[in-house]
């Protein structure tokens, strides 16, 4: 399945991992102290958690770092230890997940949609008006597609800058520019008081697609690596 930009990124980077599977068909065990936090959840919730822990630990282990538990905070966002970052996603049945050295990286953010469900109603929901633009530019085979590569840019973004800065973000705080030559795309900030990331010049997002799925990385580089 998927990536050859993942499988890129992967290369030109030895620091990060990638591990991505259908959700039925991820095996293992998680955590006690994991599971604490879905106890009560519905099946389907369980299993696509379990699935985002079993693969972070699939990606870490390619980066020589041993198995550790992934506790969710308060808000859903994975508290990391140290040495290590990262971002999971999951659709209804896949799901993904993106490890790094914290060496490297201040932050990751990652995400997985399906194309289908990103309906055109919902495209002033989430796109600008200069986005709806550039959407309306694609022929009208390929504009659900290109909705659900912005929208999913802004969810990875989302999870990048959550990490690092507990900052709330909204869909029109934010524009994305995609960029076909190399599938990298470009976020700018509309909102002045959106914290700034640490090395902003170091921030880099990257996208693919595979049939129906898009997949979108945002990477927050540490200066001089
Ligand atoms: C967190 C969010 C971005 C994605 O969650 P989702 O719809 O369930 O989609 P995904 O499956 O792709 O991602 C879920 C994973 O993201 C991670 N996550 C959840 N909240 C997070 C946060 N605040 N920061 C970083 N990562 C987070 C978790 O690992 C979660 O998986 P897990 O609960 O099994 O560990 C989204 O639901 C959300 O909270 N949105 C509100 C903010 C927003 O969308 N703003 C506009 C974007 S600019």
């Amino acid at each position: 399945m998927m990536t050859n930009v993942l499988k890129s990124v992967w290369r030109h980077r030895p620091l990060l991992a990638w591990a991505v599977q259908q959700i039925r068909s991820v095996e293992g065990d998680i955590f006690p102290e994991e599971i604490h936090h879905v106890r009560h959840s519905v099946d389907k919730r369980m299993h696509e958690y379990r699935a985002g822990r079993i693969l972070v630990r699939r990606a870490s282990r390619q980066l020589g770092v041993a198995a550790f538990p992934l506790i969710p905070d308060w808000n859903r966002c994975p508290r990391w230890p140290e040495g290590i970052v990262g971002s999971i996603s999951h659709t209804d049945e896949t799901c993904g997940a993106v490890v790094g050295m914290s060496s490297r990286y201040h932050s990751i953010g990652f995400d997985v949609e399906e194309i289908k469900k990103v309906r055109r109603v919902l495209w002033p929901t989430f796109c600008t008006p200069v986005e709806l633009e550039h959407i309306s530019r694609y022929p009208s085979s390929d504009q659900q597609k290109a909705a659900a590569l912005i929208f999913s840019a802004k969810e990875s973004f989302f999870k990048c800058h959550f990490y690092l800065n507990r900052h709330f973000i909204r869909f029109h705080d934010i524009e994305v520019i995609l960029c076909a030559s190399g599938k990298r795309f470009r976020i700018c900030c509309l909102n002045g008081d959106l914290p700034p990331f640490p090395d902003a010049s170091t921030c880099h997002g990257y996208y693919d697609s595979d049939r129906d799925l898009v997949f979108t990385l945002y990477l927050c580089e540490k200066d001089g690596c």
